[in-house]
């Protein structure tokens, strides 16, 4: 059914790959349609509770958008198809589930724009991660200038936006920019681990827990906290709450239902 990606469920957790093996696994438009019609299966799928995004084959995450298709963006063009990025990226950083990205060998451009948008980073050893855009004269449009300020700090997202030079896997961990480094062998193993203690949490704590998070990145301290209590008072409301607090105090362990 897709040309550009594969996507399947191994219980509760959905992989999607970008798999263009001879570019390096670049993103052009209709890859992205793809992705976006991939989240319209995951949301749309009560069984799965974690996406793992990753690339095909140990050379490349995502190398970037392809390149023959930006030689043709114009002015008209490049605004529409940033938007479009922009759009289907923020469908994935809003999913009501966390995702992973499981970075590996290049995560460059769009690549790194499309990892930002997951909810956690594991990077392969190895892996490099960057804002290429200024060696070809243009800059980021898919969310760059605005999520790596986010995970890393002006300075560290300014000198990486404006020089173009990509980080390896253990300067982006120090950075904050990955959650954690692993053995690129064991890479999608510890991707789905961790998937796999997600998939085990209560369910709506999960989804409250990181749409309160992602306010941070957006309001005030005034509207984050008032956000943070409303979805506290959503979870007390939840059956997992009841089942949570009961199996502590019995000394048992949970049996959540996601509800
Ligand atoms: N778009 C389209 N094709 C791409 C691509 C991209 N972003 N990145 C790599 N490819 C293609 C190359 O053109 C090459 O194709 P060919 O074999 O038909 O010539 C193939 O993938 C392998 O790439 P190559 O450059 O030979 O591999 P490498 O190991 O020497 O270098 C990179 C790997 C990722 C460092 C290098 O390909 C690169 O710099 N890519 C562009 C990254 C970039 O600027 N991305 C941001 C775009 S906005």
């Amino acid at each position: 059914m897709f040309q550009n990606i594969l996507y399947e469920t191994d219980g509760p957790t959905a992989v999607l790959t970008v798999s263009r093996p001879d570019k390096m696994n670049a993103v052009d438009n209709a890859t992205v349609e793809e992705l976006d019609q991939a989240l319209a299966a995951v949301e749309k799928d009560p069984n799965v509770r974690v996406l793992i995004l990753t690339g095909a084959g140990d050379k490349a995450f995502v190398a970037g958008a392809d390149i023959k298709e930006l030689n043709r963006r114009d002015l008209i063009s490049g605004r529409a198809e940033t938007r479009r990025r922009q759009e289907v990226y923020t469908r994935i950083e809003q999913l009501e589930i966390p995702s992973i990205a499981a970075v590996k060998g290049w995560a460059l451009g769009t690549g790194l724009e499309l990892a930002m948008a997951c909810t956690l980073r594991l990077a392969a050893e190895g892996a490099k991660l960057g804002q290429p855009e200024v060696k070809l004269g243009i800059i980021p449009g898919a969310g760059g200038t605005q999520r790596l300020p986010r995970l890393v700090g002006m300075g560290r997202a300014m000198e990486m936006v404006l020089t173009g030079e990509p980080v390896d896997a253990v300067r982006a961990y120090e950075m904050g920019l990955v959650n954690r480094v692993v053995p690129a062998e064991s890479l999608l193993d510890e991707a789905k681990k961790l998937a796999a203690v997600l998939a085990s949490r209560p369910k709506l704590a999960v989804q409250y827990g990181k749409e309160a998070v992602l306010r941070f990145a957006e309001g005030s301290l005034a509207e984050g906290l008032a956000h943070e209590s409303y979805l506290h008072a959503l979870s007390c409301g939840s059956e997992d709450k009841r089942e949570g607090v009961a199996a502590f105090l019995e000394k048992r362990k949970p049996n959540f239902t996601g509800k």
